[in-house]
C-alpha cells in the first residue's frame, strides 16, 4: 500500500508552549478534539487529536519542574489523559479513573521527580482506550535533566533531534482509516497494512550529514516492530523507556514492542547528498498483514547540511541498580490468553476491584509470565506498570540484554517466558498495571494495585 502513495515530509510535532508566566509552574493546555486527516491524497478520514487533527504537540519538561496541565474534552465521549511512564501519585496519572466528560476540563498537577526519558501521553478509558488512540489521541512527553543538558548528543528538536512515532493503521478499500475490528484483531491486536509516522503514511526525513537522535515511540495498538536500516547500518540505543541507559548499545536491528520507547543515534556522517536510507520493519512475528519480509517504515534524505560532529559517548548516565536482596515481597503475574479470554492471574479488570496492596515506599520483584498458551498459539504481550520505573532483573533467568539493562515501564513477555522485573514505590493512590496490547486492555488484561 505504501508504494502507491507519493512520500510526504515527516511532519514534527510542534513543542507546546508553557502559558503560565510564573517561572515557579510550567503549565500546559491540551485540548482533545474531532479531526479530519489525509492519509491517502483526497481521502479524509475522521481522526482526533491533541490541540490539531492527529497525534497531539510534544509537552518538554525538566527534573525538578512543577507542571499542571489543563486538559479539555471536546470530543463527544467521554476520555482521559494517562502520563505513561510518569512517576507521579495515583490521582494524577490519568487512568480509567479519571474521566473527563465531553465539554469538562481535568487538571492534573505534578513536580517531575525522574531522569531524562521520553515518555508519552495517551487515553486509557475503561474499553474505549484502543479505539481513542488507534483515532489519533497520543503525544509524546519529554523529559530533560542535568545529564541530558550536559550530554554532548543532538538535542537540537527538529534539527537533530527527532520525534518518531510508528503506527500501523489499517485503511480500508476507499483509504478510510477507521477503527474497525474484527474478531481476530480483538484477539490478536489490531494490526494494520499502512504504517505511519507521525500521522503520515511512509514520510520521508531530511537529515544533516552528521550524527542524527531519533526518539522512538511505537504507539501501535497491537504490532511490535523489528527495526533495521535497509543499508545494514549500525546504530546506537542510548535510552530505553524510563532514561538513558549507562552506556550506548550498537545494534543493527531494534526490537519495540506497544508502547516501548528507544532513543537511537544514527550516523550519516559517512553517506552522500541525496542518499536515501530506509527505515524497516522485518515482519516476522505471528498476526501480521502484510505479506513481505520488509515492510519501509520511512526513509532518511542526507541532505549537504554538515553538521557538527557527535562521537558516541562512552558513557551516558550513572544506574543505581535495585538489589533483588531489598524486596520484600515477589508479587507473581500471570498473563494468558485463551481464545478471546485475557487474563491476569486468571482475572479480568474490574474497576470495582484492587488486585494488590503494596506499601508506599516499598521494593517487590513482580515475577511477570507468560506460561499458558492457548488459541493464540503462544503471543508475546508486552506488560506495562502504571506510576514507577523499573529494572529487568532477569528472563527466565538470564541476564537482560544490554538495551533492557536500564529503566524500563514496559517489557515484552514472550510466549513461556518468565521476566523479573523491581520497583520501588515511591508514589501513592490506584495504579494500573496490563498487557498494553491495546484490544487486551480492553478486553480486560489488566489489573489495579493501590500503594498506600
Ligand atoms: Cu500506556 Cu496503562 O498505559
Ligand atoms: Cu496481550
Amino acid at each position: 500500500l505504501s508504494n502507491l502513495v507519493e512520500s510526504k515530509p515527516l511532519p514534527i510535532p510542534p513543542l507546546l508552549e508553557d502559558v503560565n508566566p510564573d517561572p515557579n509552574l510550567a503549565e500546559f493546555h491540551l485540548t482533545a478534539q474531532h479531526g479530519v486527516t489525509e492519509i491517502l491524497d483526497g481521502i479524509e478520514s475522521e481522526t482526533l487529536g491533541y490541540n490539531g487533527n492527529i497525534l497531539g504537540p510534544v509537552i518538554k519538561v525538566h527534573e525538578g519542574d512543577r507542571v499542571k496541565v489543563v486538559m479539555k474534552n471536546d470530543l463527544r465521549e467521554a476520555t482521559t489523559l494517562h502520563w505513561h511512564g510518569l512517576r507521579v501519585d495515583g490521582e494524577n496519572d490519568g487512568g480509567p479513573h479519571s474521566g473527563i466528560k465531553p465539554g469538562e476540563t481535568w487538571e492534573p498537577e505534578f513536580t517531575i521527580e525522574q531522569p531524562a526519558a521520553t515518555l508519552w501521553y495517551h487515553p486509557h478509558r475503561m474499553h474505549a482506550t484502543a479505539k481513542q488512540v488507534y483515532e489519533g489521541l497520543a503525544g509524546l512527553f519529554i523529559i530533560e535533566d542535568a545529564v541530558s543538558d550536559s550530554l554532548p548528543i543532538p538535542k537540537d528538536y527538529g534539527v537533530n533531534d527527532f520525534p518518531i512515532i510508528i503506527q500501523d493503521k489499517q485503511l480500508d478499500a476507499s483509504g478510510n482509516m477507521q477503527y474497525d475490528p474484527g474478531m481476530n484483531d480483538m484477539m490478536m491486536g489490531l494490526y494494520g497494512n499502512a504504517y505511519l509516522v507521525n500521522g503520515a503514511i511512509s514520510p520521508y526525513l531530511e537529515v544533516p550529514k552528521g550524527m542524527v537522535r531519533l526518539r522512538l515511540l511505537n504507539g501501535s495498538n497491537g504490532r511490535t516492530y523489528h527495526f533495521e536500516l535497509h543499508n545494514g547500518q549500525e546504530f546506537y540505543q542510548i535510552a530505553s523507556d524510563g532514561g538513558f541507559l549507562e552506556k550506548p548499545v550498537e545494534m543493527t536491528s531494534l526490537t519495540l514492542s506497544p508502547a516501548e520507547r528507544a532513543e537511537i543515534l544514527v550516523d550519516f556522517s559517512a553517506l552522500e547528498t541525496g542518499d536515501e536510507i530506509t527505515l524497516i520493519d522485518t515482519v516476522s512475528e505471528l498476526g501480521k498483514t502484510i505479506s513481505e519480509d520488509e515492510v519501509e517504515v520511512m526513509k532518511f534524505t542526507v541532505t549537504d547540511t554538515e553538521s557538527e560532529a557527535y562521537p558516541i559517548p562512552e558513557q551516558l548516565t550513572e544506574i543505581d541498580t535495585i538489589d533483588p536482596a531489598d524486596a520484600v515481597v515477589t508479587r507473581e503475574m500471570v498473563m494468558a490468553g485463551v481464545g478471546s479470554t485475557l487474563t491476569i492471574n486468571d482475572k479480568s479488570m474490574d474497576m470495582g476491584v484492587i488486585d494488590e496492596v503494596v506499601n508506599l515506599n516499598d521494593t517487590e520483584i513482580w515475577e511477570v509470565s507468560n506460561k499458558r498458551t492457548g488459541v493464540q498459539g503462544g503471543m508475546a504481550h508486552p506488560f506495562h506498570l502504571h506510576g514507577v520505573q523499573f529494572q529487568v532483573i532477569d528472563r527466565d533467568g538470564n541476564p537482560p540484554p544490554a538495551n533492557e539493562t536500564g529503566w524500563k515501564d514496559t517489557i515484552l513477555v514472550e510466549p513461556g517466558e518468565t521476566v523479573r522485573i523491581i520497583t520501588t514505590f515511591n508514589h501513592k493512590g490506584i495504579f494500573m498495571y496490563h498487557c498494553h496490547i491495546l484490544e487486551h486492555e480492553d478486553a480486560g488484561m489488566m489489573g489495579q494495585y493501590e500503594v498506600k
